[in-house]
């Protein structure tokens, strides 16, 4: 309990500290995935695991693509304590503390600092954000999009395959994904709060790599399936032509010292210091 208490107040620490800096992240993934995927207005996209915020379903929409967002939380851009009380019904209390925190806390901050990023105003109405599990978008037809995104979800996913079947089905012919994946094996990959900024506040008590060490310090916020970079090769060669594999972010070099390489010889130093990966694919004809 007294654990669980610590880890719920370096998050809220965290957020308080950075609520501003996610949204210069986000703004900045959206910005080099426009650049890559060209114009998303003549799109129909899905966003796989949009989350509490939904940034990335707000930015698309607001860009004037046709979107939307799906997460197994109760994901909903209404406010009111109804929200919270579907989310405790459906998702469990711990779930809907999280989002009424971020709703009270951080929320207001967070979607000015964007607004102000954007070179159009945010748009909420007729956002669509559901609540269906990645694993099998069973509320949508075979064929209904152009596009999937999805920004740190797939390390979460216990059904990778299932995942990766499901959104092959829901693709049509020739459309395209725009996977970002937090490499497990990186530094921050663990998801342990104590190492979110690798190289600029590297954590005083977590020994770096500590989850593909000893792991002393398991308490983490959320569950992570803990597949490699090579697992996810593997999975996504099924069900699509991998066009481009974007390795994202570097990070911990200078903490990387010979005794740890030793001791994470299995490792690539690849896989140690790539902090994510995006996926570019199409659906294969033949899956
Ligand atoms: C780290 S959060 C990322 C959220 C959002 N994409 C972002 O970048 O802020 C991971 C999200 O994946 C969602 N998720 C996990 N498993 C899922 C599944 N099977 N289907 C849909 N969403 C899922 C979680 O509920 C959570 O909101």
């Amino acid at each position: 309990m007294l654990k669980k208490i610590n880890l719920y107040r370096s998050m809220m620490n965290y957020g308080l500290a950075h609520n501003r800096d996610f949204a210069h992240e986000h703004f900045a993934f959206f910005s080099e995935m426009l650049e890559r995927i060209g114009d998303v207005g003549r799109y129909k996209i899905i966003d796989i695991g949009c989350g509490k915020s939904y940034w990335l379903t707000l930015l698309l929409h607001s860009a004037g693509a046709c979107v939307t967002g799906v997460d197994t939380e109760l994901v909903s851009a209404k406010t009111g304590m109804g929200k919270y009380y579907a989310i405790l019904k459906g998702n469990g209390p711990e779930r809907a503390i999280r989002t009424l925190c971020w709703d009270l806390l951080f929320a207001r901050p967070y979607y000015a600092e964007l607004a102000g990023l954007c070179s159009f105003p945010l748009r909420w109405k007729d956002l669509d954000v559901r609540c269906v599990s990645a694993i099998t978008l069973d509320e949508f037809p075979d064929n209904s999009f152009d596009l999937a995104v999805s920004h740190e979800v797939f390390e979460h996913i216990g059904d990778l395959s299932g995942t990766l079947r499901a959104v092959h089905r829901v693709l049509r012919p020739g459309a395209r994904t725009y996977i970002y994946v937090h490499n497990y094996t990186s530094l921050s990959g663990g998801h342990h709060i104590a190492w979110k900024y690798p190289d600029t506040e590297p954590s005083a008590t977590v020994p770096p790599w500590d989850h593909l060490r000893e792991n002393r310090y398991p308490d983490i916020p959320s569950s992570i399936n803990r597949l490699r970079e090579a697992d996810y090769k593997k999975e996504f060669d099924k069900y699509f032509e991998i066009s481009d594999w974007i390795p994202r972010g570097r990070e911990g070099a200078q903490l990387l010292t010979p005794e740890i390489r030793r001791e994470l010889a299995e490792y690539s130093e690849d896989e140690l210091l790539t902090k994510g990966f995006i996926v570019i694919a199409r659906p294969r004809k033949d899956s």
